[in-house]
This record gives structure tokens, C-alpha cells and sequence, in this order.
């Protein structure tokens, strides 16, 4: 059967890559290169969004997702409003959703919203108008993360259909690693996960994923290597013996590195542990995209915010 192509969102809200068709991740993907197009311009702006406020509302830590959220807001034209968590009612105790409830009296058109609650969003969903981006909630997802990841992907590769990708690190604690193998899976990607026995999630094997805490096995002729980030905040310790026996067992050397392809591909969402569970050398080397991930951030939530705005509209990005 004929794949047909998705022209719009079927969703209000960017929730989670679960609740994205194969070819809504396409869809997304190529607008997103449309909109990289923007980037290069002397003048790095459009009408699109002129008119809308989204407000982007951080309640965890940041740097990529809320400066690369706001960067797409403002070259789209969008007013836009950063909440201070730290000097807002919600340090006087006010509640997740009276806070989305008293933004939401302000009229916004979306709301970019990152919680440690997974669920956070979902729930949002369900009681404001304006359009809801997950901007990483708990353990659950990260999805623009997943986006820009695949688009990065991508574009080094051509493709991701048949690709080896393998994933290492804090697969337990990891937003990113669910909605990367939600969206690897659904587009057909090969995915390995390595890690420690004590950091392996349940329900990796039914998704489809080959798991292994073999280093060398998972790497062995890999076209993409996709480093996690050991979440220290989200552990109460236990988990490994310290951080130097970890990355001796489990960091990506540029020794471990060779049993790869030749062209490989190295990822990393950040914030890196250098030494933990990626070596300078590596994140710094050859093979590394992970500042290109980041600048690709910019083009992918641009289209995210688009295509939620109702996009396929040719002339919006004109
Ligand atoms: N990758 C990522 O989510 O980074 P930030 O926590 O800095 O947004």
C-alpha cells in the first residue's frame, strides 16, 4: 500500500511521539528543513505566528529546549513570554495547574511546558484552550528531543529506516531514550540499548529493541551512537559503584569508538558528564553532531509550532 503524506497535525497539542503517525514525523521533518532555510537568512524571520503569544513555562531546569524554543518563537513572530519559575507563585506554594489556569486567563495561542511529573502535560491538555508542547516531562518524553534527533539523523544519513542506532547510559531515568525509540521504531530504525543491569526500564524487549550491557556488542558496527546523560538528580544513589567505574565499563572511548562504522555518527542530547558517560574525545571529535543537534533544535520547534498553528500555509515561511 502507497504511504500517502501528511499535510497537517492531527493533534492539537505535541504531547508525546506516541501519539505521532510515521508520516506526521515526516511531515514534521520536512518542514523542519524548510525552516532551517529561515535560519540562513540575513533576516531570520517570518509572519507566521504574528499575533499569537506562547508562553514557555520551564518548571525544570533548561538551557537547549527553552532558548532553542524561544529562538523559534521569535524568528516565527510569535510574542513571547519566559515564566520565571523561581520568582513566581509557584515558590508561595500555587499549584501546576493554577498556575496553567491563571496563564491560560491571559489568552495564549500554546503553552511550552517542561515538568518533572510525567504527565504534567497531559493533564494541561485537558483543561486549557491554548495548544500544549512537551518540552520533557518526567521520565515519560521529550519529543521535540526525539525530532530534532531524527532530523539530525537524517541529514548526516539520508535516512533512518535501517540504520543501527544504539543507546547508552541512564535508559531508566530517560525521557529522551522513550520517545528516541518510540520514534526510531516507527520509522523503522534497527535500535540497540546498553547500559547497566540497574538502569535498564522494563518493556525495552517488546518495543521491539535489542538490549544488551555488553559495550562492545551494542556498538559493533553501530551507524549512529547515541549517548544519555547519567541523571544524578533523579538517583538516591545505588545504582552503579562510582562514576569512574562506570565510564570504565560503560563510556564511549575512541577505542570503543572504532568497532563502529567508519562514518558513524555520535549524539548526545545534553548536558554532557565529560568523563562519565562520554569521553572529551569523543564528544569533541570527528564524529560528533551534538552542536548540530542543537542548532537543529531551532528549525525542528520552529515547525512543531508552525504545523500545531495550523500550517500548510506555503507562504508563511516565504
Ligand atoms: N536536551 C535537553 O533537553 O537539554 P536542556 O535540559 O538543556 O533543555
Amino acid at each position: 500500500m502507497d504511504t500517502i503524506a501528511a499535510t497537517a497535525l492531527s493533534h492539537k497539542n505535541l504531547l508525546g511521539i506516541a501519539d505521532l503517525s510515521p508520516e506526521e514525523i515526516v511531515l514534521i521533518l520536512d518542514t523542519a528543513e524548510a525552516m532551517k532555510e529561515v535560519g540562513k537568512r540575513a533576516i531570520k524571520k517570518v509572519p507566521t505566528l504574528r499575533g499569537r503569544t506562547v508562553v514557555n513555562l520551564f518548571f525544570e531546569p533548561s538551557t537547549r529546549t527553552r532558548t532553542s524554543f524561544e529562538i523559534a518563537e521569535k524568528r516565527l513572530s510569535a510574542d513571547t513570554l519566559n515564566v520565571a519559575i523561581a520568582s513566581s507563585s509557584v515558590v508561595k506554594g500555587e499549584t501546576l495547574v493554577d498556575t496553567a489556569m491563571n496563564l491560560e486567563a491571559m489568552a495564549p495561542s500554546m503553552m511550552v511546558v517542561r515538568h518533572a511529573s510525567s504527565g504534567a502535560c497531559h493533564l494541561l491538555s485537558r483543561i486549557c484552550k491554548a495548544a500544549i508542547i512537551n518540552a520533557g516531562d518526567g521520565m515519560h518524553e521529550h519529543p521535540t528531543q526525539a525530532l530534532l534527533d531524527a532530523f539530525t539523523i537524517r541529514e548526516r544519513k539520508g535516512r533512518i529506516g535501517g540504520l543501527k542506532v544504539a543507546i547508552f547510559g541512564d535508559l531508566l531515568h530517560s525521557r529522551v531514550l522513550r520517545s528516541n525509540l518510540i520514534l526510531l521504531r516507527k520509522l523503522g530504525a534497527e535500535v540497540w540499548v546498553c547500559g547497566p543491569a540497574t538502569l535498564l526500564p522494563p518493556g525495552l524487549a517488546a518495543m521491539g529493541v535489542r538490549v544488551t550491557t555488553r559495550i562492545d556488542e551494542a556498538v559493533d558496527q553501530a551507524d549512529v551512537v547515541m549517548m544519555l546523560r547519567i541523571q544524578l538528580e533523579r538517583m538516591q544513589g545505588g545504582f552503579f559503584p562510582s562514576l569512574r567505574e562506570y565510564f570504565r565499563t560503560f563510556g564511549m572511548t575512541e577505542a570503543r569508538l572504532k568497532l563502529a562504522r567508519p562514518d558513524v555518527t555520535v549524539m548526545h542530547p545534553g548536558p554532557i558528564n565529560r568523563g562519565v558517560e562520554i569521553a572529551s574525545e569523543v564528544a569533541d571529535g570527528p564524529y560528533s553532531v551534538i552542536l548540530d543537534q542543537v542548532a537543529n533544535g531551532v528549525a525542528v520547534r520552529m515547525a512543531v509550532l508552525y504545523l500545531l498553528a495550523g500550517g500548510a500555509d506555503d507562504e508563511a515561511v516565504a
